[in-house]
């Protein structure tokens, strides 16, 4: 197999990681954690929301976050911005990039951001128009792309309908969500292989949730395909808090692992991405499921 020589990783763990948890991090804490990120040779993070607190609540903090944090120079710092009134903030937080997301299904969409899929349209138009004029960059997600909560599996006519018009919209790249992680490797082919007849792999990203350990399956698919962004979360943290269902994104450290040992290049530093996993889990308080910060442990435990 020609595996790519290279791929870069999309940190989300600061985001998607927290936004679901139950236990709120310190602002302090956060600030901390992502200034960690950022000595590991991650190019990316997603450090937080500006979307409405009483909607998720964790992450209620994201302009204090952002204005708080260290910016490492060539590591671009990004937010999800749900419209309008997120952006001023984003802006107001000097954020690099928005990330600007949608459903390809109507009721996920309806309960995420309490908008059906036509209106959602138009807000995002202004917000990705508006982010460019005031010269940063903006991603895009499409969430239940492999599979909804509430509707099962959207048509890939519907899906690629929607990838359209947001491609359209300006965004720099879009992010095909497996928001409750059940896609498998046959339907992730299935899946590119019809976006990959209207769109560039350059303009896709993956975002796998982990929620019966087929994210790397998935991961290793895509590569095959020719994709080479991948988002990921620290730990194995994360979930959608509108998705029944959603369990963590795919472990950073244990992509890490596995690209390090295919002699697949990431440029970040997997003891530093461990040690910021221990700092994770110890303030979070319960164990993650990443498997290389388990076997990381016990091999602590073994050599004391
Ligand atoms: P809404 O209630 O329809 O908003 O919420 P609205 O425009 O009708 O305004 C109602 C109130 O919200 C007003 O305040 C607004 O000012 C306020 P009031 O007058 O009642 O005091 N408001 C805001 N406040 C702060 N920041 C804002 C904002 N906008 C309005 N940006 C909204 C619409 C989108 C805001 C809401 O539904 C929301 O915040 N949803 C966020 C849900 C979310 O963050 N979900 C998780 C992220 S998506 C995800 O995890 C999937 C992903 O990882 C990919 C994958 O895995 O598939 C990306
Ligand atoms: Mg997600």
């Amino acid at each position: 197999m020609d595996w790519p020589q290279s791929i870069c990783i999309k940190e989300v763990g600061p985001r998607d990681g927290l936004q679901n948890e139950k236990k709120y991090l310190s602002t302090e804490d956060k600030v901390s954690w992502i200034n960690s990120l950022a000595l590991t040779g991650l190019t990316y993070i997603e450090i937080s929301s500006f979307v409405n607190p009483k909607w998720v609540p964790a992450l209620h903090d994201a302009l204090e976050v952002a204005k708080k944090i260290d910016r490492k120079p060539g590591v671009t710092y990004a937010a999800l911005v749900p419209n309008q009134k997120g952006l001023e903030k984003a802006l107001q937080a000097n954020i690099d990039e928005t990330a600007v997301f949608m459903s390809a299904s109507e009721s996920h969409n309806k309960k995420n951001i309490n908008k059906s899929i036509a209106e959602t349209f138009p807000i995002l138009k202004e917000v990705v128009h508006d982010t460019l004029a005031a010269g940063k960059t903006v991603r895009g997600y499409l969430s239940a792309v492999f599979s909804c909560p509430y509707e099962g599996k959207i048509s890939i006519d519907k899906v690629l309908f929607i990838s359209e018009k947001m491609l359209e919209m300006g965004i720099s790249e879009l992010s095909l969500g497996d928001t409750i992680g059940t896609a498998n490797p046959t339907q992730v082919e299935e899946v590119l292989e019809a976006f990959l007849k209207y769109f560039p792999k350059d303009k896709l990203a993956m975002h796998f949730h982990n929620t019966y350990g087929m994210a790397l399956a998935n991961i290793l698919i895509s590569l095959e395909m020719g994709i080479t962004t991948f988002d990921a979360s620290l730990g194995g943290l994360g979930g959608c808090p509108y998705a029944p269902g959603a369990s963590g994104n795919i472990a950073t450290d244990d992509l890490n692992h596995m690209m390090n040992e295919m002699g697949i290049s990431t440029g970040i530093n997997q003891e530093k991405l461990l040690a910021a996993s221990c700092f994770i889990e110890e303030k979070i308080g319960r164990t993650l499921p990443s498997h290389a910060l388990k076997a990381e442990k016990s091999k602590k435990r073994l050599s004391k």
